[in-house]
Formats: structure tokens, sequence, C-alpha cells
């Protein structure tokens, strides 16, 4: 009877724990713009027009839980993971552009540069024409779900598997990418 109490307690206790430990326990690396403080604790910043400065505001979506590209993020990232798209594709090609730009979901554009936009990245490949590649729509989906299938020290968020975006959003952005000539 004892021992069953003490075990329980100790059960309790553990469970207990592990639920109020959030995935990075507060311990973030320096460079993140984190304030435990604010509903999504992710930061973004914001010009402060003729000031020279930048404010730091609240961002749509906490950004925490994935594994980052600073040097000082040392936890585990989730394994690659291989997928199988299932066709026919079904994307909206209008939404998977929308999810292209927009910064709380693929934000494609900060890497890579996309028709229309002004002020692209130059990290990834020129998406501009990408009907002339005829990449099979299996091939854009795994890359965008979890291109470390494919270049395992890619720096392009393994969407799928990170669960930053889903699978229709990642098919909707493949009608996108396909779309384009
Ligand atoms: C942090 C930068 C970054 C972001 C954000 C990013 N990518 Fe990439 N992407 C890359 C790099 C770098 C490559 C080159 C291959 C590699 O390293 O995986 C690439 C390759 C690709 C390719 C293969 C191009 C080719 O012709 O071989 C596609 C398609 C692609 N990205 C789509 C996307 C889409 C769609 C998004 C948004 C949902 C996105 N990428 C977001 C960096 C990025």
């Amino acid at each position: 009877m004892r021992i069953s109490r003490s075990f329980f307690c100790f059960f309790a206790f553990i469970s207990t724990a592990w639920l109020a430990t959030p995935a990075f326990s507060g311990d973030f690396p320096s460079d993140f713009a984190v304030d435990p403080a604010v509903v999504n604790m992710t930061l973004e910043p914001k010009v402060v027009v003729n000031s020279g400065k930048l404010e730091w505001v609240p961002f749509s979506r906490d950004l925490t839980p994935w594994v980052s590209l600073s040097y000082e993020d040392k936890r585990p990232a989730a394994r690659p993971r291989q997928v199988k798209l299932v066709e026919p594709l079904q994307g909206d090609p209008v939404r998977g552009r929308e999810l292209a730009i927009a910064r709380d979901k693929g934000y494609c554009i900060v890497c890579h540069q996309l028709p229309g936009e002004q002020w692209a990245g130059t990290v990834g490949a020129l998406l501009l024409n990408f009907k002339k590649h005829n990449y099979p729509n299996e091939l854009v989906f795994q890359q965008i779900f979890d291109s470390r299938v494919f270049n395992p020290i890619s720096v392009m968020p393994p969407y799928g598997t990170f669960g930053i975006l889903n699978e229709q959003e990642i098919r909707d952005l493949v009608a996108y990418l396909q779309s384009l000539d």
C-alpha cells in the first residue's frame, strides 16, 4: 500500500514536470527573438518609420518548437522523412501563392525569387518559370515536405516533417510552382 502510493506520487510528479516543461524550457539561444511573456513567444522586427530603429512586436505564430539555424540551437531535429504523394494533386495555385508569400506560412520569398516579388532572397534557387523544369509533382512535394531527403544539409525548412505546413498546403504550393511559365 505504502509502496504503491509513493509510486503514484512519483509518477504524478514526473508527469506534471513533463507537462509543465515547454519544448525548449525557456532556455533560448541568445539570438532568438523570443519573449516568453507574449502569447506566441516569438517576436518580429518592425521598422519605426523615420527613426532608424527597429521595434520588436509579437509575431502571429510560435516559431520556437522548431529547430532553427542558430549555431547555439543544439536541439535534435526530427529525422528526414520520405513521403509518397498520392495523385491527383488537387492543389490550389492561388492559395499556393498566398502561402509562398505569407510570413507565418511558407515565406518562401525570404530565400527564393518568385514572380512579382521585388525584394526576394537569393539563398535558394530561382523559382521563376518553374514549369520549364518539368519536375514530377512528387519530387516538388518531397522537396517542400522535407528537402533533407535530397540534401542532408539543406537550409530549407522541412515544412511537412516539422508540421509548419499541412499536406494540403504543400499540395497548393506544388500547384502554384507548377503553374509558373
Ligand atoms: C531558408 C531558405 C529557404 C526557404 C525559406 C525555402 N527554401 Fe526552397 N530551397 C532553398 C535552398 C538552399 C535550395 C537548394 C536545394 C537545397 O539545399 O535543398 C532550395 C530548393 C528548392 C526547390 C528546388 C528547386 C530546383 O529547381 O531544384 C524548390 C522547388 C523549393 N526550394 C521550394 C520552396 C518553397 C515552395 C518554399 C516555401 C514553402 C521554400 N522553398 C522555402 C532554401 C529555402
